[in-house]
């Protein structure tokens, strides 16, 4: 068992009992994986005309009277302390109503750490925050100014004169590699794997490849930076936020300022974007500490600067892959090891060595990752966290392989696809890689790829092909819940304190409780994103749709016997017990004898109910300790690379998923495309510019952090295989993250199959290629 096998069973046994017996060793599958109706169908968003017409409403445009607007100030150094610090100036300018600094900021306590076992937190680190003088990092908010506009509120901050006492900070990755330290255990697994003798087998092999591939530090960057609109009421504190982690949000707030956990609301209906940077980070504490001492309310909303100082990114790693096969292609060993950074008061681990643990058997490992400890802003969750540059390492040295033995690279993964977990035997729920590269490679055109590399050429281009795989783990968190509540003309609400990103989560599960209570859709609404609502774990690590759906199907198992114990003896259901009844047309009905059947809202009329309520939780994720769970896919990428500017134009991305059934064709497309869209950023220009000397970021803004453009995204198309899981809610595994991974080794593999340069080192910038 894994550790976070280990830690969701051992933190989660009081629920176990409520694990519906579908999704356990032996059970049945989800009844509906067969029997969907609006399920599968392209329904819209949901939340679609409202963004359109501008009347859904983000954190920072909450309306508020008295609003005072905040800016910060961010330390210069990275590592020391601050000597002088005046804020006269700042407090003498026009509208300015407050300057917090540590010598006034409220006492405060440590952000508590999000963890696998503890949902209800949502920190990122572990470090004090405006308690002391001491400086941890080069971007630190060392003052928060309160004004009453925004403008006047960036003028001040700009006033404020900080001196300081700087020491030798630590900011160098290839001097802290020296230091690095190798932890027993990362968020979700044991760190080292030493299985079979990998270094003699690579060293006796017949064909080997060992290599050093490098990616580097990415920032977030989605289209809503972060906001917050804060106010305290009578004691109580509101929170409008733009969060992925509601219930962690509001309960980390209320550690941190010592209230109870009721007295924290934290609403959050519409996030423009997370992608794992949507937690707790500092501007949200300092926001509510100003707006304690100033008693008005506060907006933060972090200017792109500030959100590259504040806000974790995805840390930069050094991965050494070696790979050994026989001469047909059968892997021998596997050795995956390699250096991130991870500054000590970092919480989220960038786990890139998880990734050759499931893809493919072998015969050997030796898999270990080392930590570098410098004095930099923590990390943050990026989508696919690990496998997202580990694939970029495993898949480019799959290639690698491929070429060195003389072998179709699509070839390669065919004989060493994993019929079974490969390290711990564990059968698969379902898992069927090579089907999606059968379905992509068909559709894409890869038996037009030239085996030699750079034989195509159109004038000065020269053009390629490559593939790579992706995966990313099934997860499933406990303790999400939702209340259904059947009114008595029959229609239906369901709510839990989910996350809308941008996804379609209220879409997916309005068709996921219309099929599930036998409904059409327009009788269904979903409330979602407000901390007073049912406990919902955070929007992360692909898990929100199932651990949802596994609520959903809970309470409609209570639903059933409330229902008949309304209906009473009075009904042409009586007599009937819950396992001998179904929904059906807004209602429930006898298995045996449809004929027998009482309306939802007769049932609740004649027992006098205006409305009836139950609350479903996901109980504990038992699935996973016997199965092997990993969503896979298959990349394809078509590009032309300037022989003349070494320019790369993608021209093509073709990806085909096994991510078990799809909900939502519409949905579901959007979310693969936005996933290979960020692949492309990682592959071609995304990177975090840090000066090593002083610790500083130097691209914190739009024009020097390059995401993908329109100019840049070429066609994608998206297929999927649709094979049903049948160990989870409705047959369907996670969508969220799997579309980033694998896409930048696909893109680096097409490069070396245009013009033979073979780049480790990502992104793929033109002076690279020259
Ligand atoms: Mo994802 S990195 O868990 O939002």
């Amino acid at each position: 068992m894994t550790k976070l096998q280990n830690a969701i069973v051992g933190g989660v046994r009081a629920v176990i009992g409520h694990v519906p017996a579908s999704w356990l060793p032996g059970g049945t599958p989800d009844p509906l994986i067969d029997k969907r109706v609006a399920l599968g169908g392209q329904q819209t968003r949901i939340d679609g005309p409202d963004k359109v017409r501008g009347a859904a409403r983000f954190a920072a445009e909450v309306p508020m009277k008295n609003l005072l607007y905040a800016s910060f100030v961010h330390s210069a150094i990275a590592r020391g302390r601050i000597a002088d610090l005046d804020v006269s100036a700042a407090e003498a300018a026009p509208g300015v109503a407050l300057v917090m600094t540590h010598h006034n900021a409220p006492k405060m306590a440590v952000p508590p750490p999000i963890g696998m076992t503890n949902l209800k937190a949502a920190g990122n680190h572990t470090l004090p925050i405006m308690q002391d003088a001491k400086i941890r990092w080069n971007g630190q908010v060392v003052a928060v100014v309160l004004a009453e506009t925004r403008e006047q509120a960036d003028h001040a901050a700009t006033l404020i004169r900080v001196g300081y006492e700087a020491v030798q900070a630590r900011t160098q990755f290839e001097e802290g590699k020296a230091s690095a330290y190798t932890p027993d255990s990362m968020l979700v697994e044991k760190n080292r794997l030493d299985k079979g003798n990998a270094a003699q087998k690579l060293a006796e092999a017949a064909f080997k490849i060992d290599a050093i591939y490098t990616t580097p530090w990415e920032n977030h960057n989605p289209i809503e930076p972060h906001a917050s609109t804060i106010v305290w009421q009578d004691g109580k504190l509101i929170v409008h936020d733009a969060t992925q982690m509601i219930h962690g949000t509001a309960g980390s707030l209320a550690k941190i300022f010592g209230l109870k956990v009721g007295d924290v609301q934290v609403s959050s209906p519409y996030v423009g974007g997370g992608f794992g940077a949507k937690g707790l980070w500092d501007h949200q504490i300092l926001g509510v500490a100003a707006a304690k001492l100033a008693d008005r309310p506060v907006r933060v909303a972090l200017s792109r600067a500030s959100m590259h100082r504040l806000i974790g990114g995805r840390t930069q790693t050094e991965q050494r892959v070696a790979l050994a096969a026989d001469a047909d292609g059968t892997l021998k060993a596997l050795l995956h090891h390699g250096y991130g950074v991870k500054p000590l008061h970092s919480i989220c681990d960038e786990g890139f060595s998880l990734t050759g643990r499931s893809l493919y058997a072998c015969e050997s490992f030796d898999i270990v990752q080392h930590y570098v400890d410098l004095d930099l802003l923590a990390n943050s969750f990026m989508r696919g966290p690990g496998e997202t540059p580990g694939t970029f390492a495993i898949e480019c040295a799959m290639d690698e392989l491929a070429h060195a033995i003389g072998m179709d690279p699509i070839e390669l993964r065919r004989r060493n696809v994993a019929t079974r977990d490969p390290v711990s035997g564990a059968p698969h729920s379902q898992s069927a890689m090579m089907e999606a590269y059968d379905l992509g490679a068909a559709r894409f055109g890869w038996h037009r790829r030239m085996a030699q590399p750079g034989t195509r050429r159109e004038g000065e281009w020269l053009i390629g092909m490559g593939c790579a795989s992706g995966t990313f783990p099934f997860m499933r968190m406990p303790g999400t819940s939702v209340r259904v509540t059947i009114d008595n003309s029959g229609d239906v609400n369901v709510a839990s304190a989910a996350h809308e990103m941008g996804m379609g989560t209220a879409t997916v599960q309005r068709q996921h409780a219309a099929d599930r209570l036998g409904l059409p859709l327009d009788r269904v609404t979903v409330t979602i994103g407000d901390s007073s609502l049912p406990f919902a774990s955070f929007a992360g690590g692909s898990s929100q749709t199932a651990s949802l759906a596994a609520a959903i199907s809970a309470a409609s198992g209570k639903l059933v016997a409330e229902l008949l114990r309304l209906a009473g003896n009075d009904t042409p259901l009586a007599g009937l017990k819950p396992a001998e009844v179904e929904f059906a047309d807004g209602g429930l009905r006898g298995v045996e004898d449809p004929a027998r059947n009482e309306s939802f809202a007769s049932i609740l009329r004649r027992s006098g109910r205006a409305e009836l309520s139950v609350v479903g939780e996901s109980g504990a994720p038992l699935e996973i300790i016997k199965y092997s769970m990993h969503s896979t896919s298959a990349n394809f990428c078509e590009l032309r690379v300037s022989e003349v500017t070494g320019e790369i134009r993608v021209n093509r991305l073709v990806g085909a998923f096994d991510c078990g059934r799809i909900l939502n064709a519409r949905t579901a497309i959007s979310q693969f495309k936005g996933g290979m869209i960020m692949g492309l950023g990682m592959a071609l220009t995304e990177e975090t510019l840090l000066d090593e000397r002083s610790g500083r970021i130097m691209s914190t803004s739009l024009a020097d952090y390059h995401v993908p453009v329109h100019l840049d995204v070429p066609d994608i198309e998206i297929l999927w295989t649709d094979i049903p899981d049948p160990r989870t809610p409705l047959g369907a595994r996670g969508i969220g993250e799997i579309g980033t991974t694998g896409v930048a080794a696909a893109i680096a593999n097409a490069v070396f199959n245009a013009t033979g340069k073979r780049v480790r080192d990502l992104p793929l910038t033109l002076d690279k290629l020259l």
